[in-house]
């Protein structure tokens, strides 16, 4: 017989407001790092002029568009969105006193719609932007005073949606901001290592105060982190390539101790002393830290291997991440290696060093999606992809790991974060867009569509 999900299990699709929204200028909305990054993340800071555009000032046009997509997710079976609040929109400066209300009655409407469809809404505080104005005025998360301007961020749209959001998520993929500063915590490129974990510090803070503000205003609520899990393996079995490994997952574990256990581990202060890192800290921050979150919220997409040894690694290394290439996996069309029994392993390594609920809040694959001649898109490249994974997190539930729920990345066509590509698609649902901004932005299922919608009304027992 085959094997379903728990009953409860939450399932549905991810989003980030600065990959769907666009309306970058409309209702009040102040310029965001990901505004200033209009060739994505990895495609540098570029200065925007009055009538210059780019592509996500549009991006999938979702501002205006979101009641139709929604009823598409419905249309699958969703029981659960994750979106992004742009912190812009509330703040369009970051350091008002007052929010702009117009931003706040957008994502009212949002998270109406979703109620009228029973979608439950899961929203991310923070998804790879920030005001810019925190960046040129303050220099970012450096600054401590951005602790205070996030905390006043969290609690208006923790006491203005109470009765419609109960499950909220601080900051996107936080480990992220040792690959890219500028998006993680709003540091310029020549920062220095030390630069980099002060502001991670003051982002670990704000988390922690965030936790204890969501608690104290939705006691009803539940609050997690978000972690890009990954994954390392040894490349080999010599023990220094193992013990270079465990110490390779701990720069992305150390967010979860800290978030999940409250205070800063053993192995980090270590690494501080070993390279000289002095945070500059206050007597409060212990208290803010010891708040610690509900769940932990990942995303998974590949995993890497790691060797001690620095010829290999020059040899070796090659996408994005700069990580070492396993010989064993297959690769996406951007380099990305599938491995599906990897989240089994990540979910049973999360489980088993936390013991906390753990939610898949990212996972599909990108790949350049050409319709047929009759316009369909047979996306079985994609389906195979979810299906495999989605086998593993079953199996996972079985390992007795604690699992609340799967939100596939890119339920609809986005633009991608790191190049900001639109031929990078990930949807269930095709949105007719070029990369030089031509199309009609009209949505059509893709056959990946009905699949997902067979695996959620079987409760992955199609699987
Ligand atoms: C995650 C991000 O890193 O990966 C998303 O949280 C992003 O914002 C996703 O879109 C996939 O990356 P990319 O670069 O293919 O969009």
């Amino acid at each position: 017989m085959s094997k379903t999900f728990p009953d409860g299990f939450l399932w549905g699709g991810a989003l980030a407001a600065n990959q769907v929204e666009g309306a970058w200028l409309e209702g009040g909305k102040g310029i965001s790092t990901s505004d200033m990054q209009p060739n994505g993340i990895f495609g540098g800071v570029v200065e925007r002029t009055p009538g210059d555009r780019s592509i996500k000032d549009v991006a999938i046009d979702f501002y205006h568009r979101y009641p139709e997509d929604i009823a598409l997710f419905s249309e699958m079976g969703f029981t659960c969105l994750r979106v992004s609040i742009a912190w812009t929109r509330i703040f369009p400066q970051g350091d008002e006193l007052e929010p702009n209300e117009a931003g706040l009655a957008w994502y009212d409407a949002l998270f109406d719609e979703l109620a009228r469809h029973n979608i439950q809404p899961m929203v991310t505080l923070s998804h790879y932007e920030m005001p810019w104005g925190l960046v040129e005025n303050y220099g970012g998360w450096g600054n401590r005073k951005l602790i205070t301007f996030f905390e006043r961020y969290a609690r208006t749209v923790f006491t203005r949606y109470r009765d419609k959001v109960k499950l909220w998520l601080t900051f996107n993929e936080i480990n992220m901001s040792l690959h890219a500063p500028l998006t993680g915590v709003g540091l310029q490129e020549d920062c220095t290592t030390e630069d980099i974990y002060q502001a991670i510090h003051h982002q670990l803070v704000a988390s922690g105060m965030a936790v204890k503000a969501c608690h104290e205003i939705i006691p009803d609520a539940k609050i997690g982190n978000m972690l890009l899990g990954g994954l390392m393996y040894p490349l080999s079995c010599k023990p220094a390539d193992v013990f270079a490994t465990l110490q390779e997952n701990r720069t992305w574990l150390f967010f979860g101790d800290v978030q999940c256990r409250g205070e800063y581990p053993g192995y980090m202060r270590r690494y501080f002393r070993d390279n000289g890192i002095v945070l500059q800290t206050e007597p409060a921050d212990d208290e803010a830290l010891s708040h610690t979150v509900d769940f932990i919220s990942f995303s998974y997409y590949m995993t890497g291997c790691v060797t001690a040894d620095p010829e290999l690694v020059e040899k070796l290394r090659g996408n994005i991440l700069d990580m070492v290439p396993n010989p064993h996996l297959e690769s996406s069309e951007w380099g990305w290696q599938i491995d599906p029994l990897g989240l089994r392993t990540l979910l049973n390594v999360l489980w088993d060093r936390y013991q906390k609920p753990l939610f898949i809040v990212e996972n599909g694959l990108g790949a350049q999606d050409k319709p047929d001649a009759d316009g369909h898109i047979h996306d079985d490249y994609r389906i195979s992809y979810i299906n495999d994974h989605l086998v593993q997190a079953r199996e996972a539930i079985d390992d007795g790991v604690e699992l609340m729920g799967y939100t596939a990345w890119g339920p609809i066509d986005l633009i991608s974060a790191s190049k900001a590509e639109v031929n990078k698609r990930y949807g269930f649902i095709y949105v007719d867009l070029q990369q030089d901004g031509s199309g009609t932005l009209e949505r059509r299922r893709k056959e990946s569509f009905y699949w997902y919608q067979g695996v959620i009304a079987s409760h992955g027992a199609s699987l």
